[in-house]
């Protein structure tokens, strides 16, 4: 085995959910301890860390594409040194150390806090696979927070129980954890003090989030989005991804009481057929599904709605399939996520009878989108008109412009003068498809 170059600077490519670029984000702070820097635009890295997603079609495939184009033409000296990450290092990762040479290193999501270590060992000319799942034993070896855009990430919990039919994550992220408040209270003052003005809280089943306050009380989301919107400085709380059965009373109330607390949710249906709910191993109804829905409406009104729908799935007929209509008809929401079913290895749907033709599926996920961009262009046209804080993230095209969001997690641009990291108090004034124009208001400063 022959000794590499230490690697000096570094790319981070994360793929898949926010929790991929939650993770991405803490791999390269970890680099960083080692005197890692990043890689100018641009420039090849020394070591490029592929952070893969496995939840839908050619993913492995993909990561093998990428270790090609790193490669390609180059002699091992001027390669970059190769790191596979993330949910298909997990699932797949024995393979991609057999199938690709030029890949050093493979680390599973729950394993990543190594990495420096398994830098060490690679630079010997070491071959290194990390698939455990210590998974609160990472968080607490990943440094400090020190850097944040106004828009944070903050995984607080981590994995899934519940096994839908068609899902991997289950298998790649493991079982359910919740990090400690404690953890969760100090990494979010961190955050906001790094620059954060909106934590957005990340888990795979977020409002099954339980812990104990300081006081040793067992306490689940809805407590800790009231704790941390007493951190100073911190302006807004999201949270995402819910599932509809870990949903409780007291995160209702929530959404009616606490100021910071933004009006969006994000709650993930997948179907309106109760058949095809139950063979998803979904374990809610369309019915109960709605009437969810319903009680946040009750107690936040303009509540921006948003979900995740798999069309074609196994044996989904037409007529189920327009139930999927239906319940968008009666949703009405202001954004949403539909995806072709993708069988996956060694998930339960994937040798389930009846799987459905290319060609329906894409004739179902057109009229399924056609729905949900009709009903996305409404609820922004019915926000015209309205005074709103928009959180200032970037710069936009042209000179002056800025981009940010709205409370209801809308795209909106505007010119003026004001700073990245600003709450700018905005007029909605023109709705397009995915994103408004608004007008400055004076004072613009929130
Ligand atoms: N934990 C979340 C989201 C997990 S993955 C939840 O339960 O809702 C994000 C989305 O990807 C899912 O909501 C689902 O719509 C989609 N998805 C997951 N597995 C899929 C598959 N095999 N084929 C197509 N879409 C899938
Ligand atoms: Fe996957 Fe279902 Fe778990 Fe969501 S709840 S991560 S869709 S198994
Ligand atoms: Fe993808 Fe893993 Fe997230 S499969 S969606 S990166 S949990």
């Amino acid at each position: 085995m022959k000794p590499i170059d230490p690697p000096k600077t570094y790319r981070v490519k994360s793929f898949g959910c926010q929790m991929n670029v939650y993770d991405g984000e803490r791999m390269a702070e970890l680099l960083a301890t080692r005197g890692i820097t990043p890689a100018a635009d641009g420039e090849d890295a020394d070591l490029v860390v592929l952070n893969t997603c496995h939840i839908r079609e050619k993913a492995a495939e993909k990561v093998y594409s990428d270790i090609g184009r790193l490669t390609k033409g180059k002699t091992q000296k001027k390669a970059p040194m190769i790191a596979v990450a993330g949910c298909v290092a997990q699932a797949e990762g024995e393979e991609i150390m057999a199938r690709a040479p030029a890949v050093s290193m493979v680390v599973g999501p729950q394993a990543y806090h190594r990495l420096p270590e398994m830098l060490d060992k690679a630079v010997q000319g070491e071959r290194i696979t990390d698939t455990d799942m210590p998974a609160i034993a990472k968080f607490d070896s990943l440094p400090q927070r020190r850097r944040s855009a106004p828009g944070a990430f903050l995984t607080v919990q981590e994995g899934c129980d519940k096994f839908c039919t068609y899902c991997v994550v289950p298998y790649t992220r493991g079982a359910e954890i919740s990090r400690p408040y404690r953890d969760l209270i100090i990494e979010a003052q961190k955050l906001v003090e790094a620059g954060a003005r909106e934590i957005t809280l990340l888990g795979q089943n977020v409002n099954a989030w339980s812990g104990e306050d300081v006081k040793g009380a067992a306490i689940g989301l809805a407590a800790l989005i009231r704790d941390l919107a007493k951190v100073d400085g911190l302006r807004r709380i999201r949270y995402t991804t819910s599932h509809p059965n870990d949903m409780d009373d007291a995160l209702i109330a929530a959404h009616g009481e606490v100021e910071k607390l933004m009006p969006y949710l994000h709650l993930p249906v997948q179907s309106g057929s109760n058949r095809v709910l139950k063979a998803m191993n979904r374990s809610h109804t369309a019915e109960s599904y709605l009437k969810l829905l319903e009680r946040f409406r009750e107690v936040r009104p303009d509540i921006a709605l948003s979900g995740d729908f798999i069309v074609g799935f196994p044996g989904e007929t037409e007529a189920e399939f327009e139930e999927t209509l239906s319940l968008v008809d009666a949703v009405k929401y202001s954004a949403a996520y539909s995806f072709k079913y993708s069988p996956r290895p060694g998930t339960p749907a994937a040798t389930m009878e009846g799987q459905i033709a290319a060609e329906v599926m894409d004739e179902r996920l057109q009229r399924l989108q056609s729905a949900l961009n009709r009903d996305q262009l409404a609820f922004n046209q019915a926000s015209i008109g309205k005074t709103c804080d928009v959180l200032v993230e970037r710069r936009g095209k042209f000179d002056g412009q800025w981009l940010g969001k709205s409370p209801w997690l809308q795209s909106v641009w505007f010119e003026g003068d004001v700073e990245i990291g600003d709450l700018a108090r905005v007029t909605l004034a023109e709705a397009g498809p995915n994103s408004i124009r608004g007008e400055l208001l004076q004072p613009a400063l929130a």
